[in-house]
C-alpha cells in the first residue's frame, strides 16, 4: 500500500515535535510532502526555527520546511510562552538549525502541491492555528474538492477551553480560520482536547521515552518533562497532554480512536466564546455534519506505537 502523502501544517511547540518525528519514524505510511510553519505558540521566526530543528533531530534535513503566515486572520496573535517557554521549545538543548527555509511562501506551496496532486491523494495535517490553510482555501478555493481530508489538532466540546473556559488554542487564536475551514466542505477529522487530554505522558511514559536512550528519545522525554508544568499546575494531570501527535496516531492507527460524525461551528461573534467549537454531539439541531470529531482514545496503544515508532530514529 502506498503512504499516505500528507502536509503538517505546524507551530512547535514541544507536542507538535513529537507529532512530526512520529510521522517522520513511519515512512511506510506517511509521506511528508512538507512541513509548512504558522505562529502559533510562538512567533512564526521561531516555529519555523524549531520545526528545521526537529527534522534534524530526525535526521531529515532533506524535508522541505516553508514558513507561513505570521498572525491570525482577523486578530492579533496570541502566543503560548507560559506552556513551552521562550522559544517554544525548551527543554532538550537542541543545536540552531543548519538546514534552509524554503524561498516559497507555505500557502503558495499548499495550493501548488495540491494542484499538481491527483485529486484525492493529498492530506493536511494542521497541528497549529489554522491561518495558512483558510489562506489557501481562499486563495485557491479549487483546492478544497481535491484534498483528500483534513486531519486536525484543535477544538474542544466536554472538555471546554485551555486557553480561555470556552476555547481550545488553536481555534482561539484564529477562529476566523477556523470557520472557514470547517465550512470548506474537506472531509474532516477533528481531535480535540476531549481526546488530547487523555493522552497522558505519565511519568511511566516519559521513562519508556527516555529508556530509548537515543537522542530522539532523550529529546522526547526532556520536552514533555518541560510543557507537562503547565497542564499539572491546571489541571493537576498526571503529566503533558500529547495533543498534535494524536492527529500523527490517527494516520498511522485509526483503530486508536472514535468519535461522532457531527456539526461543529466555529464562535467568531461573541469575545465571551470566541473560538469554541460548538460540537452538536447530541445532534439537537438539523445543522449537517461537518467533522468527525474524536472522543476517545485507546491511550496505552497510542503510546505504545508512539515510543515503538520513535525507537527507530
Ligand atoms: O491546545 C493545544 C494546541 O495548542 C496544540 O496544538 C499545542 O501545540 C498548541 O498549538
Ligand atoms: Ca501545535
Amino acid at each position: 500500500m502506498q503512504p499516505r502523502k500528507i502536509i503538517i501544517d505546524t507551530d512547535p511547540g514541544q507536542d507538535d515535535a513529537v507529532a512530526i518525528l512520529l510521522a517522520l519514524a513511519s515512512p511506510e505510511q506517511i509521506e511528508v510532502l512538507g512541513i509548512t510553519c504558522v505562529a502559533g505558540n510562538v512567533p512564526l521566526a521561531l516555529t519555523a526555527r524549531n520545526a528545521r530543528m526537529v527534522c534534524e533531530l530526525a535526521g531529515r534535513p532533506d524535508i522541505p520546511v516553508f514558513a507561513g503566515c505570521d498572525r491570525p486572520l482577523g486578530r492579533a496573535l496570541v502566543t503560548a510562552e507560559h506552556v513551552h517557554g521562550k522559544t517554544g521549545l525548551d527543554g532538550p538543548s537542541l543545536p540552531e538549525p543548519q538546514m534552509p527555509l524554503q524561498s516559497q511562501h507555505a500557502v503558495d506551496f499548499i495550493i501548488d502541491t495540491v494542484r499538481s496532486h491527483p485529486p484525492g491523494t493529498i492530506t493536511l495535517c494542521p497541528l497549529g492555528p489554522l491561518t495558512n490553510i483558510a489562506t489557501a482555501l481562499a486563495r485557491a478555493p479549487d483546492i478544497a474538492p481535491r484534498l483528500q481530508e483534513i486531519v486536525l489538532m484543535g477544538g474542544a466540546y466536554f472538555e471546554v477551553g485551555n486557553i480561555t473556559p470556552a476555547a481550545e488554542f488553536n481555534i482561539y487564536v484564529d477562529p476566523q480560520a477556523a470557520q472557514a475551514v470547517f465550512a470548506a466542505g474537506v472531509p474532516l477529522v477533528v481531535m480535540p482536547l476531549d481526546v488530547t487530554h487523555k493522552a497522558l505522558v505519565t511519568a511511566e511514559r516519559n521513562a519508556a521515552f527516555r529508556n530509548l536512550g537515543t537522542p530522539v528519545g532523550i529529546a522526547v522525554a526532556q520536552m514533555t518533562e518541560f510543557f507537562e508544568r503547565y497542564d499539572r499546575e491546571k489541571y493537576g494531570s498526571l503529566g503533558a497532554p500529547l495533543h498534535d501527535p494524536c492527529v500523527t496516531a490517527y494516520l498511522l492507527a485509526p483503530h486508536l480512536f472514535s468519535g461522532r460524525h457531527v456539526n461543529v461551528e466555529i464562535e467568531t461573534t461573541s469575545e465571551l466564546t470566541m473560538g469554541m467549537t460548538v460540537a452538536d454531539w447530541w445532534r439537537v439541531t438539523d445543522r449537517p455534519a461537518n467533522a468527525t470529531f474524536m472522543g476517545q482514545i485507546d491511550a496505552d496503544g497510542f503510546f505504545a506505537l508512539l515510543t515503538q515508532r520513535l525507537a527507530r530514529l
